[in-house]
């Protein structure tokens, strides 16, 4: 992740870092970084990993990200247990996210430095979070918090962590209209340290905030609900009982909306 990031910097662009939870889905972001010849970033979050198992699903995107005909880094997202994180880790995994938003921000700081020694084995890459977002992946509604620059600047040099997830206004989930983003905060972080920043809540976000946010140092853009609407959709599209009719279309549907998406965030 830490070479794509790097790459999309010297662009002035965003990868791309789509959140999978089947087969199906991890073909159809592998295709379209294909088609477009765009890395991307696959990723998982642990929330997920209740319907499928880290071993199961890390091991096939694994095989999914070496097999593309494109770099692909793999990542945890909102990684919240150490256990989570050696398991990926462990399965070959070139990124981590440690969420640590919710706790005080010295407790963030000291947990975020263990998940960076402990990545530092594997040469893998380490995201964390400051700020709280107001949605949590799995969709629960949590305190929005912005972004301090202050803390956010302090937290990447005491950290050195490889990716920054900040809070600008963007939330989880679907957005009742266009929302309005913080970009001075990103700005002010900026100003006081060059760690790649990361937009979570991709999802709905609109174009001109994409464009925005990628021009105020955005180099991580991380789309989910997206994804699984498509998914639900051509499941829903297909008449009948035929499974894999609906296995083709979940995987052309998330093509779709992945190249979309990159074709915004921009391509290599
Ligand atoms: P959306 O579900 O809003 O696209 O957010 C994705 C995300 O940030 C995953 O961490």
């Amino acid at each position: 992740m830490r070479d794509l990031l790097r790459q999309a910097d010297a662009q002035k662009r965003a990868v791309g870092a789509f959140n999978v939870s089947t087969i199906e889905m991890m073909c159809g972001v592998v295709h379209a970084a294909e088609e477009l010849q765009t890395p991307v970033i696959l990723q998982v979050a642990q929330i997920r990993l209740a319907t499928t198992p880290l071993p199961l699903l890390g091991r096939a995107m694994y095989e999914a990200a070496s097999r593309a005909g494109v770099p692909v880094a793999l990542h945890l997202d909102h990684g919240t247990t150490f256990a989570c994180i050696q398991q990926a880790l462990d399965l070959g995994f070139t990124s981590v996210m440690f969420d640590g938003s919710a706790l005080e921000m010295e407790e963030n700081i000291a947990k975020t430095r263990q998940v960076v020694q402990m990545a530092g084995r594997y040469g893998a890459a380490v995201e964390a979070e400051i700020g709280s977002l107001g949605r949590t992946e799995s969709g629960e509604e949590v305190a929005a918090a912005y972004t301090n620059p202050e803390d956010a600047i302090a937290f990447a040099h005491e950290t050195g962590v490889d990716a920054l997830a900040v809070a600008i206004g963007n939330a989880h989930g679907v957005y009742a209209g266009t929302p309005t983003f913080h970009f001075e905060v990103l700005d002010a972080v900026r100003a006081g340290c060059d760690t790649p920043l990361v937009l979570h809540g991709g999802t709905g976000s609109s174009e001109a905030n994409f464009r925005r946010c990628i021009e105020s140092g955005v180099r991580k853009i991380n789309i989910a609900t997206a994804i699984f609407q498509a998914t639900a959709r051509a499941v829903h599209g297909v008449q009948g009982e035929d499974w894999f009719a609906m296995s083709r279309a979940v995987t052309d549907a998330v093509t779709d909306v992945v190249k979309e998406h990159i074709n915004i965030f921009g391509r290599a």
